[in-house]
């Protein structure tokens, strides 16, 4: 890990062929962005999660072998990035389980997959757990440990994920609570200038709506697929609107501005269908030629590929996942019977240091408490929304809670707003004192 960049981290369920949407909407952004100064990528092969969908072993490793060769043709360079398969570190799924024993049930059951499921059956009369796995209801414990393991900061995704980056801040929030400050939370980065593509019945590209075009059909079966998009009726010489025109949004995808400019103004001028589908045809290829040029080289070696991930996977277990699972376990108690106290937190120093502890409740409100070690000092209100209790902690931690008013009992104000209360049998002056210390740090 290196310090000081920023950790991206993204995952590709290894269920399907490459297509042309994978290549606009994820493939091409990340890999440039990847190549961006101050960043620190991580792009895995989600086999594991896989299994959740597809029961088929020979499809379950074909699509691994294509989404990887199809990654490393587009321009990823495994010595950049940390490039793995997530089935390669095992120490995700021994995170899983300790995510499990923190996560919320209740939240796992609001996951948008799994109560889509359990509505279908509920409409079709079925018992509502019908075809439901335990593995499509632990889906967000297991994408959690994906993202927590490494302490990913950014994790970009498409919308209908953001509601899993969101578990996983829940079940990082819980686990530091109980456990210390161990995990980062990861934001969702939703790209909304990453256009979704069209498929070829125009609506969005999906593997779900069997109208993809793969990445790297050859060119022969490109220019059929890209014959066979639908368009209207209008005649060649009759002007053509842009405005919903699958095509015409594939060529934006692949072309610069000025192209676009010239497609929109022979879209006026009345092109024919079948000019504008060549025109398509020729842009994308020159683009995807050379790429499928590499892609059939390196999937003619799987056996290369199959190396350079288990190396991908060797160097960050032992650069990371390794230790990091090491200080987890001893956190969590699972520990040496040997040992007393464990080398990563002495009771001592423990008790020496003052911190505040973010964490939410099963009302659904945000809080914090001030700690020393073990000993609570000030337990919070609760807030709406994390920002709110995070500036008043920078503000307490600014201030030195010289703008602390304790009024009545054990009540703490800040200006006229209660804030939090004193822990029973915690002095005013003890509670300064401690946050004095952040004043001096800062
Ligand atoms: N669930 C993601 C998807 O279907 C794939 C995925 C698995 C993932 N683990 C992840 C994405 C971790 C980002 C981070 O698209």
């Amino acid at each position: 890990m290196s310090p000081g960049k920023t950790r991206t981290l993204t995952g590709i369920t290894t269920s399907g062929t490459p297509h042309l949407g994978n290549y606009v909407g994820a493939i091409r952004p990340a890999i440039a962005s990847a190549r961006e100064a101050d960043a620190e990528s991580f792009f895995f092969l989600a086999d594991y999660h896989s299994l959740i969908k597809v029961a088929d072993p020979a499809r379950v490793q074909r699509s691994t072998l294509e989404i990887a060769a199809a990654w490393l043709a587009c321009g990823l360079d495994p010595q950049q990035v940390w490039f793995y398969r997530q089935s390669d570190i095992p120490e995700i799924p021994e995170l899983t389980w300790l995510l499990s024993c923190v996560a919320g049930k209740g939240l796992l059951n609001r996951a948008h997959a799994y109560k889509a499921a359990i509505d279908r059956n509920r409409e079709a009369g079925e018992d509502e757990d019908a075809g439901v796995t335990a593995g499509l209801f632990m889906y967000p414990v297991l994408m959690a440990a994906d993202i927590l393991l490494f302490n990913a900061q950014r994790v970009p995704v498409g919308r209908d994920q953001v509601q899993h980056i969101e578990m996983a801040r829940d079940f990082g929030q819980r686990f530091n609570h109980l456990y210390g400050e161990h995990f980062t939370l990861p934001e969702a980065v939703v790209e909304d200038s990453v256009a979704t593509l069209p498929g070829l019945d125009g609506r969005k590209m999906s593997k779900s709506y069997d109208n993809t075009i793969a990445l790297f059909a050859p060119r022969a079966q490109l220019k059929k697929l890209i014959y066979s998009i639908v368009t209207d009726s209008s005649e060649p010489g009759e002007p053509k609107q842009t405005e919903g025109s699958a095509l015409f949004q594939l060529y934006q995808a692949f072309a610069s501005a000025a192209e676009t400019e010239s497609l929109r103004r022979a879209y006026a001028d009345g092109i024919a269908w079948g000019e504008a589908k060549q025109m398509l045809f020729e842009r994308i290829d020159l683009e995807v030629a050379p790429l499928r040029e590499r892609y059939e080289a390196l999937i003619a070696r799987p056996q290369d590929i199959e190396a350079t991930l288990r190396d991908g996977a060797a160097r960050l277990r032992e650069r990371h996942a390794t230790p990091f699972l090491a200080k987890l376990r001893q956190a969590v108690g699972l520990r040496d019977l040997a040992t007393r106290t464990t080398s990563v937190e002495s009771p001592a120093d423990k008790a020496a240091v003052p911190a505040f502890k973010q964490y939410r409740e099963s009302d659904g409100r945000f809080y914090f408490k001030l700690v020393e070690g073990e000993r609570v000092l000030v337990q919070s209100t609760g807030f709406d929304s994390p920002r709110e209790a995070g500036q008043l902690i920078a503000n307490l931690k600014r201030e030195g809670g010289e703008q602390l008013r304790h009024l009545e009992a054990r009540g703490l104000h800040l200006g006229e707003s209660l804030v939090g209360h004193l822990a029973e049998g915690v002095a005013v002056e003890e509670v300064l004192e401690s946050l004095a210390r952040f004043a001096e740090e800062a």
